[in-house]
């Protein structure tokens, strides 16, 4: 009798245990370095929003952002650790992965935001969003910040007027190279220092964004900027290949889905953002903007293009055209 009792009890205890396996909930740590107020914020809490309402009980999504978990150059090495699930920094960050996103950094590639959504949702840019997958990161979606635009405490109008310069960069071989070519001095340095680096003179000026202008108040500590629309700060969104093949196929089928809804609302808030954004720091009196003629346009295109011929066989040759033709 007592035999035929722990019988029992086993495998009572057994399929209570299994049962507590199943069930257990899957939690994504999402860390990033923008605001909430970013398109990128937004989109980062409207994913945990949506996974609540589809996902409950399976699985939980936790944000952090503004840098609180990791800067940008932690991120990635949590990510392949299993410290975080997910991440969105800018294809700029990945250098060590992959040379091939290199392309988003190319100067004057991108005339605007639909030039950069027509080759990303293009055959090259999704074969391209497997680019790292060798190294362990799953590129998910792309999701869009806007065109960025120069900054100093001078008026930047022609090349000439950035020699000599130290701008900021994000960690990015071609983009340290679009600044050599205007004879400036590129630093690479996290998101989370540039305020700090622009106010007490560390660094000259920078590049980025309306929205991160804003949401970081570059604007207050720089004099002049200059509407150069000269490259695309686009992210992907990234899970370790890890972490996404042990997900059974229902979750991957739904958090697909959700993604793909999440990335539509995140170019609309991501063009809404580079256009009110703008009007909002130009509204603050706090700097000065710059519009460029098309002559002066011409003339820091062509002084940073060559840079393209430096990265082709990085960036890949096919990859170029592809882009250009989005270009028409
Ligand atoms: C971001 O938008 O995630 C940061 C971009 C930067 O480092 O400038």
């Amino acid at each position: 009798m007592p035999i035929i009792r722990t019988a029992a009890l086993l495998i009572i205890c057994s399929l209570a245990f299994s049962q507590n396996l199943m069930a257990k909930e899957i939690v994504i740590k999402f860390s990033h370095v923008t605001t909430e107020k970013t398109p990128k914020g937004k989109a980062a809490n409207y994913l945990k929003e949506l996974v609540e309402q589809r996902l409950k009980g399976k699985v939980r999504v936790e944000v952090f952002p503004n840098s609180q978990l990791y800067n940008d150059k932690e991120v990635l090495k949590a990510l392949l650790l299993g410290d975080v699930q997910m991440a969105a920094p800018s294809l700029s960050k990945f250098g060590k992965f992959t040379k091939k996103w290199g392309i988003f950094d190319l100067p004057f590639l991108f005339k605007d935001a639909s030039a950069v959504k027509c080759f990303t949702s293009g055959p090259n840019g999704q074969t391209l969003l497997a680019a790292a997958e060798n190294k362990g990161i799953k590129g998910l979606a792309y999701w869009l910040n806007g065109m960025k635009q120069l900054s100093a405490n001078k008026p930047l109008l022609v090349p000439d007027d950035a020699a000599g310069e130290k701008f900021r960069i994000m960690s990015s071989d071609v983009l340290e190279a679009q600044f050599k070519a205007v004879k400036a001095n590129p630093q690479k340095m996290s998101f989370s220092e540039v305020y700090n680096a622009l106010s007490t003179g560390v660094i000259d000026g920078q590049e980025n964004t309306w929205s991160n202008i804003r949401t970081k108040k570059f604007y207050e500590v720089q004099t002049d900027f200059t509407e150069s629309n000269h490259g695309v700060l686009e992210y992907v969104l990234v899970t370790s290949t890890e972490f996404w093949d042990s997900l059974p196929a229902d979750i991957q089928k739904e958090l697909s889905a959700i993604i793909k809804e999440v990335t539509a609302k995140e170019t609309q808030w991501a063009l809404e953002a580079a256009a009110e954004d703008k009007e909002y720091i130009i509204a603050s009196g706090r700097t000065k903007v710059h519009p460029l003629t098309d002559a002066q346009t011409a003339q820091w295109a062509e002084v940073m293009k060559p840079v393209w011929k430096k990265f082709e066989a990085n960036v890949g040759k096919d990859n170029i055209e592809a882009a250009l033709k989005c270009d028409k």
